[in-house]
């Protein structure tokens, strides 16, 4: 790897916007470590998600997952995809210093559904009677704070190796070099 402007990605968006699989795929082309923010608080509390919110509140998660996420953001060279919640948060993007890339994989809330299917465990905002509506308000509310990205990628209809091949191409136009095939 040479030396770079850029020497962190952080992926951001709504639930099923695939930050997750992209994410890792990204970080494998790039040579970088991989982090998944919900992962991370669950793997260090022992704690689910769906227990955070429901035995301390989405306040205390949210007070958790900024805490771990600002620690993840102090390394080098890692991909970083966060919980849809996170960047919806006042001042976050803005705030992200220049080596630190913030991208936007948008999704509509109708695909996010789709793609979340019937997995509501770990997403206790969405559940199986609340319909497209909620997850469309829930979306608009956040639409703006998402839009503080550097570069925002729409994933609708899109594999993950598209929208993964999109990011490097444009990363390449930045100074980030990827790892030689
Ligand atoms: C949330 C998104 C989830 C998870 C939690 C809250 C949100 O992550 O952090 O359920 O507020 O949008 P994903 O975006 O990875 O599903």
């Amino acid at each position: 790897m040479t030396e770079s402007a850029v020497n962190r990605v952080v992926l951001v968006g709504f639930m099923g916007a695939g930050k997750t699989s992209v994410g890792r795929a990204l970080a494998a082309q790039l040579g970088w470590r991989f982090f998944d923010l919900d992962h991370e608080i669950v793997s260090r509390s022992g704690r689910s998600i769906r227990d955070w919110f429901s035995d301390l509140g989405e306040s205390a998660f949210r007070r958790e997952e900024a805490s771990v996420a600002q620690e993840l953001l102090s390394e080098d060279e890692i991909v970083l995809a966060t919980g849809g919640g996170w960047a919806a948060e006042q001042g976050r993007l803005s705030r992200l210093g220049a080596s630190t890339l913030s991208i936007w994989l948008e999704v509509d809330a109708e695909e996010s559904l789709r793609r979340v299917g019937s997995d509501f465990t770990e997403r206790p905002l969405l559940s199986r009677d609340r319909g497209v509506q909620d997850a469309r308000g829930l979306l608009e509310s956040r639409r703006t704070a998402y839009a503080l990205a550097s570069l925002r990628v729409d994933t609708n209809h899109k594999s993950v190796e598209d929208v993964t091949l999109h990011i490097i191409e444009n990363l390449e136009l930045s100074a980030v070099k990827t790892e030689p095939k």
